[in-house]
């Protein structure tokens, strides 16, 4: 068994906490502070045990001196401030005196977050690589670990599988919590249907071909359904194709016909980001110059019946192009289906979560949302996650 943070003693220790806070940034600010206000519980309980607390994050990607700026995590530890109702110390450093003196003066109930662990990547990727030096170093400055960053799970980097290796380890709260909701996947009742969107078919195959079997339907929508329904023999305009995958998109379906289940009807645009000359049509009826930018009311309906008596559904990838309003519709209709008949569903982070997360209601309404992309789609591919695997058991 995974050790939780409820399993140390932590009053007066310090404890290191790795958070995604890779929180979405516009002009300035947080734009989507979920998964911030998702890491919480778990900083909530540290402080009220009497810990002393310091956190560590990365934020973006690093790769020069110009994403120094735009990555700074400073922005989070105002938010969080706000959140927790109290100061958040910000050290402006991943290593360093000034890093040590403040950890090292840490009265307990005090909260330090430590800037973008990926700074760490401007010298020879020492974060991304998990360098060794930098996983002592950062687990030299506290007692226990803590991963809560369920969002980062599926990298092996310093700040998480790093530090673990060199302290007692374990999983926050909203590790725990995506854990056991993705856990119920592995003996679902039935029927099981998964829901697959977005753009690429490729950024898919590994959980097709884990979930195939598995699964009882998958329902395909997003770009991705446009090479699916080039290989079924269709015409489609000038959507999204991936030509590479035409082969493998055929192979399914020969396998799985009954299984794999495509839009009989799409929302077809003259630009896929704008909406021009929107028309609705049956897939035998898309045009030379058109793009599928939605799934159709039709298709809509043929998946509702597939829903209809589903027992668990797990959906990852927007059915639309979902940076339009108007196209995000389809995506919409389908989540307001499952939330009113309270089917049990999981949704698997990237921008599946961020439609949720900005509609309360639906939020509230679903099974478990989670706060990892990549990291979902990892655990549905039926990969171990470095990130757990480095921790005691
Ligand atoms: C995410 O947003 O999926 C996580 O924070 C991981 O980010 P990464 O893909 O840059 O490692």
């Amino acid at each position: 068994m995974i050790k939780t943070i409820k399993d140390f003693d932590i009053k007066d220790k310090k404890v290191l906490i790795r958070c995604d806070f890779n929180v979405p940034i516009k002009d300035g600010k947080i734009v989507d502070d979920n998964r911030i206000v998702s890491s919480l519980p778990t900083i909530e309980y540290a402080l009220n045990e009497g810990a002393k607390v310091i956190l560590f994050s990365h934020l973006g990607r690093v790769k020069e001196e110009s994403d120094l700026e735009k990555n700074n995590l400073e922005i989070v530890s105002y938010r969080l401030s706000e959140l927790l109702g109290k100061k958040v110390t910000f050290v402006n450093e991943t290593r360093g005196q000034e890093l040590e003196d403040k950890v090292n003066s840490m009265m307990s109930g005090d909260v330090i977050l430590v800037q973008n662990t990926r700074y760490e990547d401007l010298d020879g990727k020492k974060e991304s690589s998990n360098d060794t030096e930098l996983g002592k170093y950062w687990a030299n400055l506290g007692d226990i670990f803590i991963n809560d960053a369920f969002g980062t799970i599926h990298r092996a980097h310093a700040s998480n599988v790093g530090i673990a290796t060199y302290l007692p380890s374990g999983i926050g709260f909203l590790v725990e919590k995506e854990l056991n909701a993705l856990k119920i996947l592995d003996n679902p009742d039935r029927p099981y249907i998964v829901i697959l969107g977005g753009a690429k078919v490729s950024d898919k195959i590994g959980v097709i071909d884990n979930l195939v079997t598995k699964a009882d339907y998958i329902l395909i929508g997003g770009g991705m359904a446009f090479t699916f329904l080039k290989a079924a023999g269709y015409n489609i305009g000038k959507s999204l194709l991936e030509e590479e995958k035409i082969d493998y998109c055929k192979d399914l379906l020969d396998k799985y016909k009954d299984k794999i289940i495509l839009p009989t009807s799409v929302v077809l645009s003259k630009e896929a980001l704008k909406e021009v000359d929107v028309r609705e049509a049956t897939i035998k009826d898309i045009g030379e110059d058109e793009i599928g930018v939605d799934v159709g009311e039709n298709t809509v309906y043929q998946f509702e019946k597939y829903l209809s008596d589903a027992k668990v559904v797990v959906w990852n990838g927007p059915l639309g192009v979902y940076e339009v309003d108007r196209f995000r519709k389809g995506t919409l209709d389908i989540l307001k289906y499952l939330t009113d008949n309270n089917i049990k569903t999981i949704i698997g982070g990237g921008d599946t979560a961020a439609i949720v997360s900005s509609n309360e209601e639906l939020k509230s309404k679903l099974y478990h949302t989670s706060t990892g992309g990549g990291a979902t789609l990892e655990y549905l591919e039926g990969k171990e996650l470095p990130g757990i695997k480095a921790l005691d058991k």
